[in-house]
């Protein structure tokens, strides 16, 4: 295992560890332990370089949270080599709600607006953003067939799915090149996703990684348990967390490289 590694057979080489962007762009209706504040221009900005210089090359990102697509698209002006983004599809979040559509029609306007707004030419992974309803998605709704066209048309390098059922999971993996799913220390029922994207040279991105901040106490380090549970896998290609603390940046890091050097 090394720290940068294959995303399944996308050709894309990812970092272990990816950083998850919700709380740069949105402190509503979120899942937290903890009230934060949103960080401004120059603490975001120091912690992306904080990110970068720790090896990560990896960032998530969603039209569904605030303005982080937005605020990347600035950020990373002049560095966006250094990266690929992940961003999704499916998703909206207005005036403090969610709002869902998964229309093949949308799915393009989505894309295009998340290229303007991160201020790129090429989107490097799209996934549909789900509402639980995976296979429904999957089997009606023509999302993913839309997102295959704009590989096909060079606007995305790969697609797939932030799943969140097992069978949406299955489901998504035998058509997708990439699957985001939920797999920590309190919530491993999709562990048979993490196999077929073994099986299916699936690339698989863990969200939830650290249960959202609810650390399992139980354990004398949860950050370094949690870590080794996922990479214990072998299609664990990255872990996204989410933090907005350079010092949980630092520690997870650290957590990473120590199973995979
Ligand atoms: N449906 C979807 O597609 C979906 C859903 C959920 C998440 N995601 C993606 O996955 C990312 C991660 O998910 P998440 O943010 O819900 O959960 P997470 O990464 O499991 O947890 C993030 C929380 O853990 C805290 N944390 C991080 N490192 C820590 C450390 N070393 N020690 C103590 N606390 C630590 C963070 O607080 P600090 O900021 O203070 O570090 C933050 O509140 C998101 O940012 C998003 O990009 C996607």
């Amino acid at each position: 295992m090394s720290w940068m590694r294959p995303l399944g057979n996308t050709g894309l080489q990812v970092s272990a560890l990816g950083l998850g962007t919700v709380k740069l762009g949105r402190d509503q209706v979120v899942k937290y332990p903890g009230s934060f504040t949103i960080p401004d221009e120059r603490s975001a900005a120091a912690l992306l370089a904080q990110a970068r210089d720790l090896g990560i090359n990896l960032i998530d990102t969603a039209p569904a949270y605030g303005n982080s697509e937005e605020r990347l698209g600035k950020l990373l002006a002049g560095q966006r080599s250094d990266w690929l983004i992940c961003s999704k599809v499916g998703e909206e979040f207005e005036a403090g709600q969610s709002r869902f559509d998964f229309s093949p029609e949308h799915t393009r306007q989505s894309v295009q607006r998340s290229l303007r707004r991160l201020d790129t030419a090429v989107i490097d992974i799209v996934l549909v953003h789900s509402d639980g309803n995976d296979l429904r998605i999957i089997r009606e709704m023509g999302t993913l067939q839309a997102l295959e066209q704009m590989k096909q048309e060079g606007l995305i390098r790969a697609f797939g799915m932030s799943s969140k059922t097992v069978e949406g999971g299955l489901a998504a993996a035998a058509v997708s090149d990439v699957v985001m799913l939920t797999y920590n220390l309190d919530s491993q029922e999709e562990l048979p996703v993490l196999d077929a994207c073994a099986s299916l040279g699936v690339g698989a991105l863990i969200k939830k990684a650290l249960a959202s901040g609810h650390l399992a106490r139980e354990y004398p380090d949860p950050v370094q348990a949690s870590m080794d549970l996922l990479f214990a896998h072998p299609a664990t290609s990255a872990a996204i967390v989410g933090t907005i603390t350079p010092a949980h940046l630092q520690a997870n890091v650290e957590a990473v490289r120590r199973i995979v050097g």
